[in-house]
């Protein structure tokens, strides 16, 4: 059975820190949201999620590998970023966005940081069932999963589905190449693999790329996804940051935040990112419950391979299960620097 036996992770660079916004406490953005957003998106008839009708997945034309960003051997998988590619149709995009502006979704689901003054995250299945389909559709992941170079699942509930809203300015000037601006700070981010789907129609938009920083210091691009595309990346391993975009009437990145499927993989996820900008209420359960559920996972693989070490009188390997218990000990430890009251 494959996964039963756990492989020591010598030798593997340890992810990051990682420096989280300034907000500390979940709050609610000033701005409002335009009236042809909300009027837009309640025109639409709801549909349920159908894979058949609603995943348009079109391979990436390249996935750039870690190697290549002179990061090998880092990270979870040897895949870094993808280029953009279609994951859902324009009908989907169109019922996401129905749920984005619907107003239980208005009323409870703001929040805005010093990183991004105007999110809406934690929809929850309820308030978004289409949007939730979506991200857990077994097919969808696959797919995720394919040009992530690794089997992913959504980290949590609560991490489906962020999205970062922005209204452009129509009358900005646009910038020559080399001018451009950052829309957020270089950073990692605290979940090990990400997606970036756009919501909104891009045209006449220009910029958006992700700049990503090697550890040479050298600096490249890669392009942002346009309507209906998204873009996997390696985020947690990897510096990056959002290059603002110009044009276009609005911008709204919907971010999906992935963990490894298997329990056996090493999982880095940390909630420094997330901490400020959630419900802490559904987040912690969320995090704790899936982190038991690994550990579970893990102590019950370890004890039938102490069973059939038993059963076949090997000599016990105290080294072997002292790295294990370290293990687990390390990922405890970052439970109780993730998880705390936050007065
Ligand atoms: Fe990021």
């Amino acid at each position: 059975m494959p996964g039963l036996t756990i492989a020591p992770q010598i030798q593997r660079p340890k992810a990051p820190q990682v420096i989280g916004p300034k907000t500390k406490k979940a709050t609610r953005p000033t701005v409002g949201i335009p009236d042809f957003l909300i009027d837009e998106a309640r025109q639409t008839e709801p549909v349920r999620w159908d894979a058949e009708k609603h995943l348009a997945y079109e391979a990436p034309a390249k996935i750039v590998t870690m190697k290549e960003i002179g990061l090998e051997g880092h990270g979870i998988s040897a895949n870094a970023v993808t280029d953009p590619f279609p994951l859902f149709s324009k009908e989907a995009i169109i019922q996401m966005r129905r749920e984005i502006f619907s107003e239980p979704v208005l009323e409870n689901c703001r929040y805005s940081s010093t990183f991004n003054a105007n999110m809406i995250r934690g929809m929850g299945h309820e308030r978004a069932p289409f949007t939730y389909d979506a991200w857990w559709d077994p097919k969808t992941l696959a797919k995720i999963s394919e040009v992530a170079g690794i089997e992913l699942v959504p980290a949590f509930d609560f991490e489906v589905a962020n999205i970062n809203i922005s209204i452009n300015d129509q009358d900005a000037p646009v910038l020559a190449d080399g001018e451009e601006t950052s829309a957020v700070a270089w950073h990692y981010d605290s979940f090990p693999f990400v997606c970036v789907t756009m919501a909104a129609d891009c045209t006449g938009m220009v910029g958006g790329e992700t700049a990503i920083k090697l550890p040479n210091e050298e600096v490249r691009k890669v392009r942002g996804p346009a309507m209906g595309t998204c873009v996997v990346m390696q985020g947690r391993y990897i510096y990056h940051q959002a290059l603002k975009a110009f044009g276009g009437r609005e911008r709204i990145a919907m971010v999906t935040a992935f963990r490894p499927r298997s329990p056996f993989v090493p999982d880095e996820t940390i909630l420094t990112g997330s901490r400020g900008i959630s419900n802490l209420d559904e987040l912690y359960p969320q995090y704790a419950e899936y982190r038991l559920e690994v550990l579970e996972e893990r102590i019950r693989a370890k004890l039938k391979e102490e069973k059939r070490r038993q059963v076949a009188r090997k000599k016990f390997n105290v080294a072997d299960m002292r790295a294990f218990l370290a293990e687990q000990k390390e990922y405890i430890e970052s439970m109780l620097q993730n998880m705390y009251e936050v007065e």
